[in-house]
């Protein structure tokens, strides 16, 4: 472990050592948080850590242990002086969450539930914690806002969301002192512009933008875009896309958003994304422009379980939080090739 001092607020950052969560820490430094990392590196490498270093100029306590450890967990509330907790450790696969649903199950809702036991026995008020737009499933109506109603999971990842979701309301409701937001992420691309961090993931990507940045580093032969004949203006699925510096920047404002109000518990969710939908050749054509490079492409067939569209309505957010998307998917599309070229030595 790696420490240093500091009189600001530290804030548990489960899973910092991840995609969101790394992009996370370096938002929260530079609103002048403390994070602490606690991550298993189940799906991270500790290499991380160094990119956050860069970045920062110097290191950040990280703990390596699993959220679901009680005793580690126990000791380390006990250790550091928490005003708050980021819940982004999780397993997020959809396939294999079919596959391997308890594995899933446990993982998500043991890690949730330990936080809300820990939190109120060492006065830790303020907790933070990662939803996704899978819990809209496919909407009857576009954008979705936060009352749009929530529909049963396509995966056992999705009902994960929900049900952590329902179990910190639950928390909450029945008069334990937190304050709790789900954040419910729309999709998060891109990288922080220094390439020193970004999304790495294991084996062939699931995910839309690091198969493309793949593809054109030369490590994939070629992206298949899954359907093209959608009820959408260009056939393909429509997303709302979101920088991920632009999600973590939300998890700041929400922080501070948990600090102001003077109830002892409150929970109440927000959508997170930019307001904007755009198509799958939509995104990969604008790479190919902000970026001066051909994506290899070709058309297949639709992926079971994708939804048509999906894009947010952000009001709440921009209201409450005082917080908005400030990066287009030109910059996401951009720091995402930057992060690529770095991680393959492309230059
Ligand atoms: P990620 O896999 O990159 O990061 C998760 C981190 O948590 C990893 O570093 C992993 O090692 C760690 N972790 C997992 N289980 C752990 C455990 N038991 N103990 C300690 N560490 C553990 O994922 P991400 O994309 O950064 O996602 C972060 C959160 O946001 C997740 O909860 C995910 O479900 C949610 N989310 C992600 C997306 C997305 O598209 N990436 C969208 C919506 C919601
Ligand atoms: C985006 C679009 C694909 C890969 C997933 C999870 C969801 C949430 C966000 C966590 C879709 C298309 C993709 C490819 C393609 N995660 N695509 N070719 O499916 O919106 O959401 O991540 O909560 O739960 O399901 O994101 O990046 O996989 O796909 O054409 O090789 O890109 O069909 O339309 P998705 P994605």
């Amino acid at each position: 472990m790696v420490s240093t001092h500091s009189s600001s607020q530290k804030i548990l950052v489960t899973g910092g050592a991840g995609f969101i969560g790394s992009h996370t820490v370096v938002a929260l430094v530079e609103a002048g948080f403390e994070p602490v990392i606690v991550d298993n590196f189940s799906n991270s490498e500790p290499a991380v850590l160094d990119g956050l270093r860069a970045i920062l100029g110097r290191d950040i306590i990280c703990y390596h242990a699993d959220c679901n450890d009680a005793a580690a967990m126990t000791e380390i509330f006990r250790t550091e002086q928490l005003s708050g907790v980021i819940h982004f450790a999780a397993y997020k696969a959809v396939g294999e969450s079919v596959q391997q649903p308890l594995k899933y199950y446990r993982n998500n809702l043991d890690s949730t539930m330990l936080l809300l036991e820990l939190m109120p026995q060492f006065n830790v008020r303020n907790l933070v914690f990662s939803s996704s737009c899978t819990v809209y499933g496919q909407p009857e109506i576009l954008p979705v806002t936060e009352d749009t109603p929530r529909l049963p999971a396509q995966s056992p990842y999705g009902n994960t969301k929900a049900i952590c979701e329902d179990i910190i309301r639950d928390t909450v409701h029945a008069g334990t002192p937190i304050k709790a937001f789900s954040l419910r992420y729309f999709n998060p691309i891109g990288a922080h512009p220094s390439a020193q961090i970004g999304e790495l993931p294991r084996g062939v990507p699931g995910n839309l933008v690091p198969y493309i940045t793949q593809t054109a580093a030369g490590l994939r032969e070629k992206l298949t875009v899954f359907g093209d004949d959608y009820n959408t203006p260009d056939g393909s699925c429509i997303r709302d896309f979101i920088h991920v510096m632009d999600l973590a920047d939300a998890h700041v404002s929400a922080l501070r958003l948990l600090d102001q109000s003077r109830t002892n518990s409150l929970y109440d969710v927000y959508n997170i994304g930019t307001g904007h939908g755009a198509s799958v050749l939509e995104l990969i054509r604008t790479f190919e422009d902000v970026n001066g490079i051909q994506v290899n492409y070709t058309t297949g067939p639709r992926r079971p379980g994708d939804v048509e569209q999906i894009y947010a309505v952000v009001d709440k957010a921009n209201r409450d939080m005082d917080w908005q998307a400030q990066r287009s998917l030109g910059d996401a599309l951009r720091d995402a090739w930057a992060w690529q070229k770095k991680l393959s030595k492309i230059v």
